[in-house]
């Protein structure tokens, strides 16, 4: 398949273009499109054989559910079966942005896009493409990130098409996404709401306009450090080609990374420290030690470390408080090194 990339200027997208995307998804094929996330690969939500077509391109598990994204709170309405107040304080506060709110499904809404569940995520993005695209399409629009499954999320068009290439047919490049981290994922199904993924809407803010919210088991609890085992709650994911170790500067740790270097391999380091020394076999990328600067980077600095062609990356574990709860979570994800 061809795969054909339209630019688009990002703050004021051409209508021709955008009617263009949006009718291709009417026609059941699918669009990746930029939001201010990453990118997402879109198929109308309606559409189930659309929807097959997105796991497929990803290799996808099937039980995996997607979110579907809608250009308000009124299309948003059209897809959930209730929406209670949480969800109208929660809407009026953060979307368009980062956050997706699980709630119970329409009967509308195909299995295929809620994995067979009885819930749906649904999110407001707030990218002018996406939301001019969600607009022209008229209908709730299913997008994952525009990656291979398990593979890093693309945080620009060139990412994507090095990913999906060949697989899909469009491609809207709107450039770089300013987030660069997926949206938190919360339920609103249960008596407390759950956060079900960090993103980069932190808890904080959310319980500052709910109250308090339940963290699931799953998530980093501490900055835990190392090659990790097989998956236990974790399971592998947002993972680079090059097997990573989120680690201190601790004697062994330093001691693994440089004897894969004296072995001739190629070293990605992603450090916080400016002056960290340079070496031959060391590609180093600076990292910041703000949070949201750190996870607008990440996945853009994964992806140049894999492109530089790296064998191994070590990257400096970061702060164990709540704000790089999300960071974290991806960092510890990409880590779990694959069962044999
Ligand atoms: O920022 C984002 O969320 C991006 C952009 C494109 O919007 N999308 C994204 O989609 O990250 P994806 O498919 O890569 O991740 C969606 C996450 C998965 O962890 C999925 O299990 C969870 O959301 N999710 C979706 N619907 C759900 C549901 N009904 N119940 C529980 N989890 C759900
Ligand atoms: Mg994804």
């Amino acid at each position: 398949m061809q795969t054909t990339t339209l630019l688009l200027d990002p703050k004021n997208p051409d209508p021709e273009a955008i009617a263009h995307a949006a009718e291709r998804l009417r026609q059941g094929d699918l669009v990746a499109f930029p939001t201010e996330t990453v990118y997402g690969l879109g198929a109308n939500a309606l559409d189930a054989e659309a929807v097959a077509q997105i796991f497929a391109a990803k290799g996808r598990p099937a039980r995996n559910p997607l979110i579907v994204h809608v250009a308000d709170v009124a299309a948003a309405r059209e897809v959930v079966g209730e929406w209670p107040d949480a969800a109208v304080r929660l809407a009026a506060a953060f979307w368009p942005g980062p956050l997706t709110l699980v709630l119970p499904r329409r009967a509308s809404i195909p299995d295929i896009v809620t994995g067979g569940g009885q819930t749906v995520g649904i999110r407001v993005p707030a990218h002018p493409v996406a939301l001019a695209l969600l607009r022209a399409a008229g209908a709730p629009i299913a997008a994952p990130s525009a990656n291979r499954s398990l593979q890093l999320s693309p945080t620009c068009a060139a990412h994507v098409a090095q990913s999906l290439g060949g697989r899909i047919p469009l491609i809207l490049d709107g450039g770089a996404t300013s987030g660069g981290l997926e949206s938190t994922v919360l339920s609103l199904c249960g008596d407390t709401p759950q956060l079900l993924r960090p993103g980069l809407l932190s808890p904080a803010r959310i319980e500052a306009v709910i109250g308090p919210i339940q963290r699931s088991a799953n998530l980093p609890s501490q900055a835990d450090v190392g090659p990790l085992p097989a998956p236990g709650m974790l399971s592998r994911h947002y993972a680079p080609h090059a097997p990573l170790e989120l680690m201190n500067d601790t004697p062994a740790a330093l001691a693994r990374m440089h004897r894969l270097r004296l072995q001739g391999k190629r070293i990605g380091r992603l450090t916080f420290d400016p002056t960290y020394p340079t070496l031959p076999g060391l590609v180093i990328l600076l990292m910041s030690r703000d949070p949201t600067l750190y996870a607008g980077r990440l996945y853009a600095a994964l992806h140049e470390l894999d492109a530089a062609g790296v064998d191994a990356i070590f990257v400096d574990a970061p702060p164990a408080e709540e704000a790089w709860l999300a960071v974290r979570d991806r960092l510890q994800r990409a880590a779990v090194t694959a069962s044999p």
